[in-house]
């Protein structure tokens, strides 16, 4: 008896050293163990929603695009500026679009590319801007349709002109850009063609049935270029972002129930994603730092899966 009980002590004894030993605050332990429990904390952190900024430096960029002649639609604003500042850091020679000649004007000094002012959803007009470009510059190596608008409402609502503007505007856009670009692309046996499409486009969303059904052809119309075309060594992608920091967004958000953090809690990263950011993903598509990847839909930050509960 005598022998156990002095083994206890000495047990006793050994816990209490080590435990001062390895001495952690208790608030640690319990926010560990709290953390262990429930990963996913259930009122989101606000810290999770300050925008990721870019360093867009030329300093920093490694040059993937150097000498492609780069053709960007509805460059003037948005993820299509930021692309184009992104395209002329990573070296390319760029045409550009935009159907506001002032916004053009802008984005055109600021990253010394050139272009025509016009609206992308004429097929003439799409494939004069193409020709142009390639007449220019010799050749097309890069095309990024960007152009695209949303209109809201619900599917049963929707007008015929409601209907047919968002095909033209989403769809429309960037069969006759992509038509257009091919030609000049098989000629060379390569080229890249990357289009935007948006979450929206894979599975629906509410009061966007329009937009979400072209955004969806977006992605076919891609995947069919890429079969099509890929013997003759033209690649063809699309991607798709969630809500992304552009103004008109923004300000839309501002004025909904629930504000920015409503629209972000269930996204893969709970948060709104930075123009730059889906530029880089453009550029790597559009670069042959992707010369393996063709006919894929990159998801950038959007909600895979079921949404969470709340
Ligand atoms: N902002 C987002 O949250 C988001 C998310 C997913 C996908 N997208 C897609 O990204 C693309 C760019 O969106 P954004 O938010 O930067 O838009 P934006 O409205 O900020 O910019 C679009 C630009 O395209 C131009 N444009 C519009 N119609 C045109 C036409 N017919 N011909 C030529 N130019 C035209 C506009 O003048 C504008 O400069 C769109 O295709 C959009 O559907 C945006």
């Amino acid at each position: 008896m005598q022998t156990c009980d002095s083994t206890d002590n000495l047990k006793s004894l050994l816990y209490q050293y080590l435990w001062h030993a390895l001495w952690i605050p208790r608030p640690t332990l319990s926010r560990r163990r709290a953390a262990y429990e429930n990963p996913i904390p259930a009122e989101p952190d606000s810290q999770a929603y300050v925008p990721v900024s870019h360093d867009t430096t030329l300093a920093r960029m490694s040059g993937i695009l150097k000498g492609k002649v780069a053709l960007i639609t509805g460059a003037g604003a948005g993820i299509g500026a930021a692309t184009a500042r992104r395209f002329a850091a990573e070296g390319a020679v760029l045409w550009l679009n935009d159907l506001d000649p002032t916004a053009l004007d802008a984005i055109r000094d600021e990253t010394g590319g050139r272009g025509l002012a016009g609206d992308m959803s004429d097929s003439a007009f799409a494939t004069h801007w193409v020709d142009e470009a390639a007449g220019q510059h010799g050749r097309v190596d890069v095309l990024y349709n960007n152009v695209g608008v949303s209109r809201i409402g619900l599917i049963g609502e929707l007008s015929d002109d409601d209907w047919r503007s968002q095909q033209r505007l989403n769809l429309d856009t960037v069969f006759f850009a992509t038509r257009a670009a091919l030609k000049h692309m098989v000629r060379r046996r390569s080229g890249s063609i990357v289009s935007i499409s948006s979450g929206a486009g894979i599975g629906g969303q509410y009061r966007l049935g329009g937009y979400a059904a072209a955004k969806a052809g977006v992605i076919s119309l891609m995947e069919t270029v890429a079969t099509e075309y890929g013997r003759l060594g033209i690649r063809a992608n699309s991607l798709t972002p969630g809500p992304t920091a552009t103004e008109p967004l923004l300000d839309y958000l501002k004025g909904r129930p629930g504000g920015i953090e409503a629209h972000t809690a269930d996204l893969n990263l709970a948060r709104l994603s930075a123009v730059e950011e889906v530029a880089a993903a453009v550029a790597w598509l559009a670069s042959d730092e992707a010369s393996n990847v063709s006919g894929i839909c990159l998801q950038c930050n959007i909600r895979s899966g079921s949404r969470r509960p709340t």
